[in-house]
């Protein structure tokens, strides 16, 4: 068996403490080292976990057993943290978006290309089950082709759903759309394959944030014509919930969370689909125990275990720095669009 990967995890924010507890119940990895410029969330962490802390990230990363490092800070600070990692030959899992602007996204992949490591992006809501059930659906043939997508993301924007500079677009490159809707944008391409051409509106409905829409509305197309409608919120007054709703030629899966659930149906044109349910009953038995928490930290941890084989076995594996890459570019599309009064532009 492999010898275990030295992780160094750099910022111990809310994020980070999910990821470090995920590290620690992940085959084939180790924590090595916590990194924070707050002592404060730094070294209580690492005792939690038995590993070294430090307030200069660089150090961390520099670490020779350190063979991985994950990046859990502020979207501006991504870019820089990723390079200086893969620059000494360090794989690297970031947080999403990948970076704070479309040509620092550009310049890590390019990088990690180059320097012969893996650049992952912390596109954890694909190993959520509704969606890796929607997923083995396609995988499958049950719907046939897919010809349409439509994705939700939304929240209500305020204290509870993020710290103060997740609504400051200086600092996330974006609003709305880089936040929780790029998972969706991310999850929309999962789906429905490569999109050529966006459309849409943003706009601050709402929140005066500087820089971050508060709602955006897109329309997306493929090269061969097939369509999606995403739609990014920090007004659903609801509270956060997602749902991504595919449509093939045979079928249909409408899969969402809170709480983990898909509807699907199989079908032939014309005629109405016998619905089915999936509930994901020990998921919920789980969630009750352990609240929320416990999806997010088992969905890091799935996410870690693909990319911990896959760098054991020399395999990139999804979602990668281009998977990132590419989500931003949908949002960018969107942001030139309705700049432009809301053309259709290429995307990327
Ligand atoms: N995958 C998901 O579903 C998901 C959900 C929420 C947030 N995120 C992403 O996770 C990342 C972190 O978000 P968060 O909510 O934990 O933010 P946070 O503000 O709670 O934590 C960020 C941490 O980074 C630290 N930090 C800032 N500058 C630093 C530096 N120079 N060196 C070392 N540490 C530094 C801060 O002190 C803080 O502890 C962001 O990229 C965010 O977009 C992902």
């Amino acid at each position: 068996m492999a010898a275990a990967l030295g992780v160094a995890h750099i910022g111990c924010g809310a994020i980070g403490i999910f990821r470090a507890e995920a590290v620690a119940q992940t085959p084939g990895l180790k924590l090595v080292v916590v990194a924070d410029v707050r002592q404060e969330a730094a070294e209580p962490l690492a005792r939690r976990f038995g590993c070294a802390w430090a307030t200069d990230w660089e150090k961390a990363v520099s670490r020779p057993d350190v063979d991985m490092v994950i990046v859990s800070t502020p979207p501006h600070l991504h870019a820089t943290m990723t390079l200086t990692a893969i620059a000494q030959g360090k794989h690297v899992l970031c947080e999403k978006p990948l970076a704070h602007t479309l040509e620092d996204a550009h310049r890590m992949c390019d990088a990690a290309q180059a320097r012969g490591v893996f650049l992952k992006t912390g596109f954890n809501h694909r190993y959520f089950p509704s969606m890796a059930f929607a997923r083995s659906l396609i995988d499958q043939g049950r719907l046939g082709d897919v010809i349409s997508v439509r994705a939700y993301a939304g929240h209500p924007g305020g204290k509870e759903f993020g710290p103060a500079w997740v609504t400051d677009g200086r600092v996330t490159g974006g609003g709305s759309l880089v936040d929780n809707g790029i998972h969706i944008l991310d999850l929309t391409r999962f789906f429905l394959g490569e999109v050529a051409t966006g459309k849409g509106y943003v706009a601050n409905l709402i929140w005066p944030f500087p820089a971050a829409e508060d709602n955006s509305f897109a329309l997306f197309r493929s090269a061969q014509g097939a369509i999606a409608q995403v739609q990014a919120s920090w007004t659903e007054w609801r509270g956060y919930v997602f749902w991504v709703e595919t449509v093939g030629t045979k079928g249909y899966v409408r899969a969402s969370y809170p709480p983990m659930f898909a509807e699907w149906g199989e079908t032939t044109p014309g005629n109405r689909a016998k619905r089915r349910y999936n509930l994901f009953p020990a998921f919920q038995v789980q969630e009750r125990l352990f609240s929320w928490r416990w999806t997010i930290v088992q969905s890091f941890v799935q996410e870690m275990t693909d990319f911990a084989r896959g760098i054991q076995r020399g395999n990139e594996v999804p979602a990668t720095g281009q998977d990132g890459l590419k989500a931003m570019a949908m949002a960018h599309a969107i942001y030139r669009s309705s700049q432009q009064g809301g053309d259709e532009v290429s995307v990327g």
